[in-house]
Parts: C-alpha cells; sequence; structure tokens
C-alpha cells in the first residue's frame, strides 16, 4: 500500500498541521510504504520570496524529521527534485474540466484572501493530482480543508484511465475524524493565514503567552464548565492519553476549575510532548549535510516510481 501526503512550505507549522496531517501520515508510515515531501512547486503560488521559500523549505525538513519521520520507512523529498510532476501535470490537465477546477473552494479562499488570481493558483489541484497519481498513491493522508482535492484527483484519474487505459491507481483521502479541524487561539480553524496559531517549534515563552490568550466563554472559576464546547480542552485532548483526558473532564464539570488552570496544563503538555521533538531538532539543525543527503536520497528513489508511471502515460496518450 502506497501512503502518500505533502505540505507546502509557505510558513511556520503549526499545531493544526501537527495534528490534521503531519501525525496522522506520520502513524501510516508503520502501515505501508509512505512517500511524504514538501509542496515547494505549490508554495510558489503564494510565496514570492526566494531566500523565504528556501527557510521554510528547509524548516519544514526539519520539523517533519524532528516529529518523527523515519527515513529508513518513508521516502522523503522536495517536490522540485522531481520534475517529472510537471510533465504529467499537463497530460492529466488535458482531461481535466474546467469546471471541476471553478467548484474548488480552495481556490476562492485563496483569492478572497488577497492571492493572486493567476493560472497557478487556479491549476494547483492538476499539480497536486499528479503529485498522488504520478507515485500510484492509494492513501492520502490529509487535513479535511485538502478532502475536496483528492476528490477532484479521483475524478481526474478517472477520466484519464477512461480515455487512455488504466494507468493511474485511484487514491482515497484518508481524514483523522476526531481531529478534523484543529481549533486556533480565537477558535476559527487554526490556519497560518488567521494569526491565531501555535507554532509546533516556536519560542517556548512566547507559545505559552499564545496560549494563555486562547479564546473561553466567561464563566466564574466555580462554574462547572462545558469541556465539549471549549477551545482550550479541544487542544489539550489532543495531546492527552485517556486517564488525562478523563481527569480534565471531571475537572471542568465539577467547578472550581478555571479556564487558567486548563490553559496552564495544555502549555505543561505542549511542553512535555514536544521535549523530545525539540531536542531532536536541534540535533539536526546541527547536521544539515546529513539532512540534505536525506533528502536527495529520497528525491532518487521517488523520481524512480514517478519515471515508470510517466513512461506509461506518455506511452498511453501517443506520445
Ligand atoms: P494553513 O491553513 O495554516 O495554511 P495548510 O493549508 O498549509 O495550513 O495545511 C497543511 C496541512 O495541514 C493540510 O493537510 C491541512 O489539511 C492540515 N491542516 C492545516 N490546518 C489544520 C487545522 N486547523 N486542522 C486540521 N488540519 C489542518
Ligand atoms: N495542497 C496541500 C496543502 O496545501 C499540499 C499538497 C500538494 C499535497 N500536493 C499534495 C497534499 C499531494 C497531499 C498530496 O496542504
Amino acid at each position: 500500500m502506497r501512503i502518500l501526503s505533502g505540505i507546502q512550505p509557505s510558513g511556520k507549522l503549526h499545531l493544526g498541521n501537527y495534528f490534521g496531517m503531519m501525525r496522522p501520515a506520520l502513524r501510516l508510515q508503520e502501515k505501508g510504504e509512505a512517500f511524504l515531501f514538501i509542496a515547494n512547486y505549490h508554495a510558489l503560488t503564494s510565496v514570492r520570496d526566494s531566500a523565504r521559500l528556501k527557510q521554510d523549505t528547509w524548516d519544514v525538513a526539519l520539523d517533519f524529521l524532528a516529529c518523527g519521520l523515519d527515513p529508513s520507512r518513508t521516502v522523503f523529498f522536495r517536490q522540485s527534485d522531481v520534475p517529472e510532476v510537471h510533465e504529467l501535470a499537463w497530460l492529466l490537465s488535458i482531461v481535466t474540466p474546467m469546471g471541476l477546477l471553478e467548484r474548488c473552494h480552495s481556490y476562492k479562499d485563496k483569492v478572497a484572501k488577497g492571492i493572486s488570481p493567476t493560472h497557478g493558483l487556479f491549476a494547483y489541484p492538476v499539480l497536486m493530482a499528479a503529485d498522488i497519481l504520478i507515485y500510484q498513491s492509494n492513501i492520502v493522508p490529509v487535513g479535511r480543508d485538502q478532502k475536496q482535492h483528492v476528490e477532484v484527483t479521483r475524478d481526474i484519474a478517472i477520466k484519464f484511465n477512461n480515455e487512455f487505459g488504466e494507468v493511474f491507481t485511484v487514491p482515497e483521502p484518508s481524514i483523522q475524524d476526531d481531529v478534523a479541524v484543529v481549533p486556533g487561539l480565537d477558535g476559527q480553524k487554526m490556519s497560518k493565514s488567521y494569526n491565531n496559531t501555535i507554532e509546533l517549534f516556536g519560542d517556548a515563552k512566547e507559545s505559552k503567552a499564545r496560549i494563555m490568550k486562547i479564546v473561553t466563554d466567561s464563566k466564574g472559576l466555580e462554574d462547572p464548565k462545558d469541556p465539549e464546547t471549549c477551545n482550550v480542552y479541544a487542544l489539550y485532548k489532543l495531546f492527552a492519553d485517556d486517564v488525562q483526558r478523563n481527569a480534565m473532564e471531571v475537572n471542568y464539570r465539577g467547578g472550581n476549575y478555571g479556564y487558567g488552570h486548563a490553559k496552564k496544563a495544555l502549555a505543561e503538555i505542549f511542553e512535555k510532548s514536544f521535549a523530545p521533538f525539540r531536542a531532536r531538532r536541534e540535533e539536526l539543525k546541527a547536521n544539515p549535510d546529513y539532512v540534505e543527503d536525506l533528502l536527495r536520497n529520497g528525491a532518487e528513489r521517488a523520481r524512480a516510481s514517478a519515471a515508470a508511471t510517466l513512461a506509461r502515460a506518455r506511452e498511453a496518450v501517443g506520445l
């Protein structure tokens, strides 16, 4: 079973990325042959600063490796080291109906946020389809907001297979229902575009200060509280085991437990859970040659697989 996912290097990774996409993808490493890549071609649709793109790409590599990506199991690479995806994107674009792309929420949302409505932004899902199909992926772990893009990929694969013969595996999205949307400080979806994130590897003091700012209702210290409607609890339970989760629920419902206490507990569990990742990240940061070799080696393996699919697709269309 081939598992594949990618993430754009377009800002610092946050807890929404971690619980929505990174942790599920890292857990799937055990279940099959995983491919994970840093989608720097995609990031170009919104990033126009070459130094920043390079730095963010590097940071994403360190973040993933620090959080448990095992390079002996997972093929880890930069998207731009496999230029074959562009040729495949063209072959896919000739069967992609305009209407399919016009219905994509992500394009409309990004334009509404002020990103230029370029052809690249519009054709983004076709490149994403090429990323997925070129490795004959079966499962694509992503957060809920990417589900539509995987459905578009399925439609494109089916259309191509119908017109030219069975070339592509039709993939399935894999979405963690319990963490479908991780809330940010203000209760909206945590997203770098809303300035409501808690960064994975931000400054410890700053992260704590941000946690203390999470929006809650105005119940007083003594009042019993409902964990199910609370943003602090929603984040806490992502880190907690069953015992910790139950204890926090009892505290909420019992009263005499303030949101300040819950926020402190959240800051502590985050700090504790990420301490080993922080240490690992420092080690990796001090060994850039090791990380660079690993990415190059990943790209070589990815390219071999990509070239095989591309050859079949070229043959199928008559090139
Ligand atoms: P952002 O919203 O910060 O721009 P991206 O769109 O780059 O994040 O998302 C990268 C990956 O992380 C995607 O698979 C996305 O679904 C997942 N993701 C991002 N934010 C969240 C969130 N708040 N909850 C769950 N998953 C998320
Ligand atoms: N569009 C994805 C995002 O913004 C990133 C991405 C690009 C991706 N290509 C992919 C995800 C292929 C999964 C599979 O998060």
